[in-house]
């Protein structure tokens, strides 16, 4: 294949966040479009399997992959369209996503200040509709480019294909391994709308006198709070939240308000509540703990840190003991958040 060579038998160690040890059949980085259409033909000759990685800030390696794993590092922000003090902005799959969250405060485009820091590519943003400090990305996003992994069409998914849901969306279920996400496109307006509600943010904007806060401001708010709370996946190798907060009916809710008085409630438009599943963990005595190669953070007991040569198995088994201790003590059970690969999930 000229322009793009796989790689065979690739180590994805440096590939993941997690830093866990897991070898892929073949692995191949793309810049282009014409590059991704080459590896799509590839893997179809070689009869492997496609798997699209961004910065694999969001995924658990339990085992070696016997497939494709295919990196876009295509760039590109396109203004599409300008209305007013709207704007319609074409970003390619490839670009950071926390370059881009930067980029267009400076610009003076906004609405993705509570989202910055989060760390990932563009195309991987949507497919955990992404959120953070009372905003979820699916809130900006007009419509959705992917190529088909079968015949490498490209196909364009408007808001509502997408399925956006709670770090859910199409890409998790129907589309899982069909499609590559080439291009996202948003809709951002130079006068959007503070969101400043989300408790801690409210607090630190609080504490530093900003009663009248800018977009700055809030940017600023958002990256202090994380980099005090989230630990750097450089230093203590993690993938963020390690399971999804519940959402409970109001009658399950109202069971878990007699054994835990007290726990933080988030309501949700349809009318279930959403329960910080750290605080569960946090009160089942979990933070800080750390066995063998593997603990959870001492900041944040959302977080899991691979302290050394932590295996993907061993991350989930060690995974199941704290939902297993959830459960057993307040009748909850815990979803896991990253995407597995190279077990049955
Ligand atoms: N809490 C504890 N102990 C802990 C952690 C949290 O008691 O160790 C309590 C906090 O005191 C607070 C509540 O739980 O009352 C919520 O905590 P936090 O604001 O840190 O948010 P979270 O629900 O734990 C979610 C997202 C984060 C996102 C934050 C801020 C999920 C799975 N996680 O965490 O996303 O940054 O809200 O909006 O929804 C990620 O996905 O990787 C991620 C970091």
């Amino acid at each position: 294949m000229s322009g793009v060579t796989p790689q065979r038998n690739v180590s994805l160690r440096s590939f993941n966040t997690l830093g866990l040890e897991s070898r892929a059949a073949a692995f191949v980085t793309v810049q282009s479009d014409s590059g991704l259409l080459q590896a799509l033909r590839w893997a179809e000759q070689q009869k492997l399997p496609v798997v699209p990685m961004g910065e694999g800030s969001n995924v658990v390696l339990a085992g070696d992959l016997e497939a494709l794993v295919l990196r876009q590092q295509t760039k590109g922000r396109e203004v599409l369209a300008r209305d007013g003090d709207s704007v319609l902005l074409r970003v390619a799959a490839g670009e950071g996503w926390h370059d881009l969250v930067g980029w267009c405060l400076a610009t003076g485009y906004h609405g993705l200040e509570n989202l910055a820091l989060i760390p990932g590519t563009v195309g991987a943003a949507p497919v955990q509709n992404i959120g953070a400090y009372g905003v979820e990305l699916a809130s900006m996003i007009r419509c959705v480019h992917a190529r088909s992994v079968v015949d490498g069409s490209l196909m364009r998914l408007d808001h509502g294909q997408c399925e956006f849901g709670y770090r859910d969306s199409v890409f998790k279920h129907r589309l899982k391994d069909d499609v590559i996400i080439t291009a996202v496109e948003f809709e951002l307006t130079a006068s959007a709308r503070m969101n400043i509600e989300y408790p801690s943010l409210k607090q630190y904007l609080h504490d530093q006198c900003r009663q009248k806060p800018t977009h700055r401001d809030v940017y600023e708010a958002v990256v202090s709070i994380r980099r005090a709370r989230l630990p750097d996946p450089q230093l203590e190798p993690n993938a963020g939240s390690f399971f999804k907060n519940p959402v409970l009916s109001e009658r399950s809710f109202e069971a878990l308000k007699r054994l835990a008085p007290g726990v933080p409630v988030f309501p949700q438009a349809s009318g279930e509540m959403k329960i910080p599943a750290g605080w569960l963990i946090d009160r089942c005595g979990w933070k800080g703990r750390r066995q063998k190669n593997q603990g959870v953070h001492s900041e944040h007991a959302l977080v899991l840190v691979n302290y050394g040569n932590s295996s993907g198995a061993d991350l989930l088994a060690f995974a199941a003991e704290i939902s297993e201790s959830v459960e057993r003590t307040y009748g909850v059970a815990l979803e896991i958040e990253p995407r597995r690969y190279g077990q049955s999930a």
